[in-house]
Formats: structure tokens, sequence, C-alpha cells
């Protein structure tokens, strides 16, 4: 079987700039003083990663802080594009929705607003946003809150939409980064229930989380990331062992 996500040898370079100036006065200074001088730094966020995943494979990614899962999720969902090597869907799969915390809402947008946006990004029209949204709001349980601004949501209520709007998608591969962080218990066990059924159905799930007993019940395999580089690709439970011997080392 073709797998859907072909990682191959992926590498992610940020720039980063020191002493960043944004003036001719301090740029001037800069000439005379090597201190106030500004610098280029290249971070490498992802280096040579390669890894495939299966049709209907649930996946988690682990490591630490920094170590560039959210990144690798980004460059599978598009967000970015690799420095070097190539994301590939031989079969053209469409990755849907991505969950992550604080991110595609707009903060001024009230939760119904922003619903309607983020589905019609995600190139649904408005007939069909109207048909998902009662789903969305039921699965949030924020009936109340739906005309209220996002920047007044609290971050549980914030993930709450973030999680029913990207099921609602019905995606083929649902990415999650680390949203059971600040789920109360009740609706972590509605998402990992919702995500079993979507699992059921032979969707593909790749999940970051911090919670070793989640990856460890939930994933067929697990990927440690380690500043960058793979370092370990197999049984879930071997991935904890070894992410814990990093976090002694
Ligand atoms: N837009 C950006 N510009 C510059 N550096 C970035 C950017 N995005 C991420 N990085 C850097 O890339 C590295 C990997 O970041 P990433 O967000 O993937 O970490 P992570 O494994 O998800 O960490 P966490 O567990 O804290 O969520 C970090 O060093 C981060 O500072
Ligand atoms: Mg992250």
């Amino acid at each position: 079987m073709f797998p859907l996500i072909e990682i191959d040898n992926v590498s992610k370079a940020f720039t980063i700039r020191h002493n960043r100036t944004n003036s001719l006065k301090s740029s001037f200074i800069g000439i005379f003083h090597k201190r106030f001088r500004e610098t280029k730094e290249t971070l490498w966020a992802l280096k040579n990663v390669t890894l495939s995943v299966a049709p209907g494979e649930t996946l988690g990614l682990i490591g630490r802080n920094g170590s560039g899962k959210s990144i690798l999720l980004r460059l599978i969902v598009g967000i970015y594009r690799p420095t070097q090597g190539q994301v590939r869907f031989p079969n053209g799969a469409r990755v849907g929705a991505m969950i992550e915390l604080g991110v595609g809402f707009h903060p001024e947008l009230t939760g119904r607003e922003n619903v309607f946006l983020g589905a019609s990004i995600h190139g649904l029209s408005r007939g069909e946003v109207e048909e998902i949204y009662p789903g969305v709001v039921e699965f949030s349980e924020l009936d109340s809150f739906m005309d209220v601004p996002i920047k007044n949501y609290s971050s549980g209520m914030h993930a709450r939409l973030g999680f029913a709007l990207a099921i609602n998608l019905n995606p083929q591969v649902l990415l999650v980064d680390e949203i059971f962080a600040v789920g109360d218990e009740a609706f972590q066990r509605k998402c990992i229930e919702k995500m079993e059924e979507f699992r059921g159905e032979g969707k593909t799930i790749i999940f970051v989380s911090h919670a070793a007993e989640t990856i460890k019940n939930f994933c067929e395999r697990a990927c440690l990331l380690d500043h960058g580089s793979l370092v370990f690709l197999g049984a879930p439970s071997k991935a904890i062992e070894e992410y814990h011997r990093l976090l002694a080392s």
C-alpha cells in the first residue's frame, strides 16, 4: 500500500536576527560598535527527517519543548515549506484540519464568526458551513458563548471550539497539537472518543502530546524528536522510554 504522507529528508531553517535595527541611527551606530550590529543566525528547527505515514495510522509525536513537533505538523499541513527535502502525498490526500491552540482563530471575532471564517478557509461554502455549524456548537458545548469574541474565551474554551470545528470539517488526516493540556477531563475523554471514532473510519491521526499515557494508549507508532532530529520511531512504549532517558540526561 502507498503511504499517505511521505516526509522525505525534510529540514526546516529559520533565520534569527539579533540586534534587529529599525532606524537609520541605530544602523549607523552599528557601523562603529560591533555590539550594536545586526547579526543573523540560522536555526535548524528540523534536520533531515524522513518518515512515512500509512493510511489509517495513528502516529504520536513526542519530544522536549522546541524539538520541532509543531513545525513538523505545520510542514505537513502546508503552513510552512521545507527548506530542504519534500513532503509528498502520493494518493493526493486531503490533509484537512490542524488543531493547534491559539492558532487559526481571530481574537476580535466571535465564536460563530470564527467558525464561518475557519470553515470557509477550508473551502466550505456558506451553505455547507450552516450544515456543520450545529454540530460544532454541540460538540464544543459553547452554545451561550458563540456570540462572544474569542479573546474573551478561556484557553479550554478555545481548545473546545478548535477541536469541534476541526472534526466537523471531516478531514482525511487530523493533526492535533497538544490540546489535551488545557481541556478538562470530561472534554479530554470526549476528544479521545471522537479520535477513536475517526480511527474506526480509517482516518489518519497525527498528534502531539506530552502525556505519556495518552501516547501509549492511543498510538500505533510514536516518533521522538530531539533538537529537530528524529531520534526514535517505533513502538510508543519504547519511544516514551527513550524520551524519559533524554529528559534524565
Ligand atoms: N516562525 C519561527 N521563526 C523562528 N524560529 C521558529 C519559528 N517557529 C518555530 N521556531 C523554532 O523552531 C524550533 C522548534 O519549534 P516547535 O514549535 O516545533 O517546537 P515544539 O517541539 O512544538 O515545542 P513545544 O513542546 O514547546 O510545543 C524552536 O527552536 C522554535 O524556536
Ligand atoms: Mg509545539
